[in-house]
């Protein structure tokens, strides 16, 4: 029965996110794909850019055309004369349930009779960032695989890979000891077990390893620890949002028995801290509040101190007319461990927002804006330093720090240096390349390329000198010096091709002790030398027949001696030799699986976290939506070498 239940749920939740695609939007279909370009609805402006963004965003586009002239970013406080509705960031804490029962019975009912049923559900789903009825299905304690004892969790002992990058290097390599799974084993790797994310659409937390353990995030709100082995669940926490940040496993103290704890942040802009043996929450802290804003790059976490960016939808907002763009600035914080208090923050655009004037219909605007951050901090601890990346600017003239690499001073979160790759990079979805000064829309767009989504790769060169590494998603990889102020080393761009509308490098590379191995969206893995960016060899990727339009790779890759991982659009994980770029093993993950969990499982694509490998095994999520309309899934995958 529950299995059923759980079953239909999910098939609802994609069928109407389809169905509500169907209504709303223009579609572009190719005939034998069902690939989405999403126009706005009744769009006024001539020669604007089809919006590449999946069904996760429809909920945000429909709320802007029927919601955000009374629901504002920041509403007049009460008592001021005027009746108001609740600012947008006061709707983001409404569990979903209470919104749709706003809109179906309560207070909203006439203002959203006319929305079909499966609108209101995805505006409500949308803004709580869960799904309704997630508390229920994601449980555990009703799992049938629950693990039978929970023994002491030890990560002094066995392999680790923690966190984003698998070490504070942000490298995401794994050493032949950790690892213990050699190139000539690869391509034995055979699935060891499929775990199902109740009512889950998309994978989209990297998973962490730590002592036997995964521990991941889910889109249902839950994060989850299983044993490694088996696949059998040990707990379940809700975190009354979707996460989708790697967890990081890292000591605590001031919490009785609890040795370690379990970071991460949420889609609501939290960060929160959960016994990583038990589950149980620690504590909880709302990291940012700015307009439409979330964690979603992995927190850093060092030396009694959690590090974390924090990212924005609103380039995605400001396509509506009718919204006030922008007043969002991407951040980084640094948080005491212990105790969840925020110790310093700083926006990497120091000045405000401020009014820049009204457009042509009206709509106020603001600015400077941009800049996001939603790549995983790299803790350089030996010079004191964070290393980020930036996005984009929302607004022109765009800001000094979008599309660079930003340094940090660890104890202060001081600016200490900023290398900006493109200046001028202003852009915000849905815009045309031309327009108007009075509309809300950058009077140049683009060319929207990012150091926001890959993080910095810290290597030492075979000379002893450090570099930093930052990749674009216009294509180009660039190492600066961390000891001449960031005075760039080399710059290359990759691939044979200009950089599409969704970026060539989005969720960046790996490195080893010589090389750097990235994934591209026009469909190829490629390496670079890390001493002078000589290019090494580049593998031009096909997507299996029944789906030849599902080109294109934008999930960070992930590198052990010898062996690149990496996961497409087409939902294939790849293993190509690191020497040659040869694919020596390939297993698609586009399937349905039988679970552990007894969850109804299916793969689709692999667009933001990569592999982990520990001890022989490697653990991938599959399903991503993203802005590339991936295929949806809810399954996390063990690989190991079998018998
Ligand atoms: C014409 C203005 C207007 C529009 C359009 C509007 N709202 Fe509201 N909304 C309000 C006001 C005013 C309140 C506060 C009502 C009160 O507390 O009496 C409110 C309250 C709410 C509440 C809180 C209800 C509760 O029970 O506490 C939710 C949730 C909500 N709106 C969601 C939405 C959504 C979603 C949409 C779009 C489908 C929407 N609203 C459209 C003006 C509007």
């Amino acid at each position: 029965m529950k299995k059923n239940r759980q079953d239909s749920m999910q098939l609802s939740r994609l069928s109407s996110v389809l169905a509500a695609s169907a209504l709303l939007w223009c579609w572009q279909a190719p005939a034998q794909e069902q690939e989405q370009w999403l126009t706005l609805p009744g769009d006024q402006r001539p020669g604007a850019e089809p919006m590449r963004f999946g069904a996760g965003l429809i909920g945000q586009m429909i709320f802007l055309e029927h919601c955000a002239t009374c629901h504002k970013n920041e509403a007049p406080a009460s008592g001021a004369g005027e009746k108001v509705g609740p600012s947008l960031p006061t709707l983001q804490q409404y569990p979903p349930e209470r919104i749709y029962d706003a809109l179906t019975n309560g207070k909203m009912k006439a203002l959203a009779a006319h929305l079909p049923d499966d609108q209101r559900r995805q505006i409500s789903e949308w803004l709580a960032s869960r799904p309704i009825g997630s508390l229920d299905a994601g449980d555990s304690a009703k799992m049938s695989n629950r693990c039978a004892t929970n023994p002491p969790f030890d990560p002094s002992k066995g392999s680790a890979w923690n966190g984003w990058g698998a070490a504070l290097d942000n490298a995401r390599f794994q050493s032949a000891e950790q690892a213990r799974l050699t190139p000539a084993e690869v391509p034995k790797l055979k699935l060891a077990w499929a775990f199902g994310i109740p009512n889950g659409v998309e994978t989209y937390s990297q998973p962490t390893v730590v002592a036997g353990r995964v521990f991941f995030g889910t889109d249902n709100g839950y994060v989850y620890s299983v044993d490694a082995k088996t696949g059998c669940v040990y707990w379940s926490y809700y975190a009354e949002a979707g996460v989708r940040t790697a967890p990081v496993v890292a000591p605590i103290k001031g919490h009785g028995a609890t040795k370690y704890a379990l970071y991460l942040g949420d889609l609501r802009g939290f960060a929160q801290a959960i016994d990583a043996h038990t589950g149980k929450a620690l504590w909880k802290t709302r990291v940012t509040d700015l307009p439409l804003s979330k964690v979603t790059g992995t927190p850093a976490v060092h030396d009694g101190r959690v590090y974390l960016g924090i990212s924005s939808a609103e380039s995605v907002s400001a396509a509506s007319p009718n919204y006030e763009c922008c007043t969002f600035r991407g951040a980084v914080l640094a948080l005491d461990a212990n105790t969840g208090k925020v110790l310093w923050q700083t926006y990497m655009i120091p000045e405000a927002p401020a009014p820049r004037g009204v457009a042509g219909n009206g709509t106020r605007l603001f600015g400077p804006a941009g800049a996001s951050v939603w790549n995983s901090p790299t803790v350089d601890a030996k010079r004191g330093k964070l290393y980020v990346g930036t996005g984009n600017a929302y607004t022109q003239p765009a800001a000094r720090r979008s599309d660079s690499i930003v340094a940090l001073e660890l104890a202060t979160g001081k600016v200490a240096w900023s290398h900006q790759d493109i200046a001028g990079d202003a852009w915000i979805a849905g815009c045309p390349a031309q327009s108007k000064p009075s509309s809300n829309c950058p009077e140049k767009l683009g060319p929207d390329w990012d150091f926001g989504g890959a993080s910095m790769i810290q290597r030492k060169l075979p000379d002893g000198r450090d570099v930093i590494i930052g990749a674009s998603k216009g294509g180009y990889v660039v190492a600066v010096d961390p000891d001449k102020q960031g005075a760039l080393v080399w710059r290359t761009k990759l691939g044979d091709q200009p950089a599409g509308p969704n970026g060539l490098i989005v969720f960046g590379g790996s490195a080893d002790a010589e090389n750097a191995y990235y994934a591209l969206q026009s469909g190829a893995i490629a390496s670079v030398k890390l001493a002078t960016g000589e290019h090494r060899w580049l593998t031009p990727l096909q997507p299996p027949a029944d789906r030849p339009k599902r080109i294109g790779q934008s999930a960070a890759t992930s590198t052990i001696p010898g062996v690149v991982f990496s996961g497409g659009w087409d939902g294939v994980l790849r293993a190509a030799s690191a020497s040659d770029g040869r694919v020596v093993w390939e297993f698609d993950t586009s399937r349905e699986f039988s679970t552990v969990n007894g969850v109804p499982g299916k793969g689709g694509s692999m667009g933001a976290p990569g592999a982990t490998i520990v001890d022989g095994m490697l653990f991938v999520g599959s399903g991503y939506i993203g802005t590339g309309n991936g295929i949806p899934g809810n399954v996390l995958i063990a690989f190991s070498v079998g018998n």
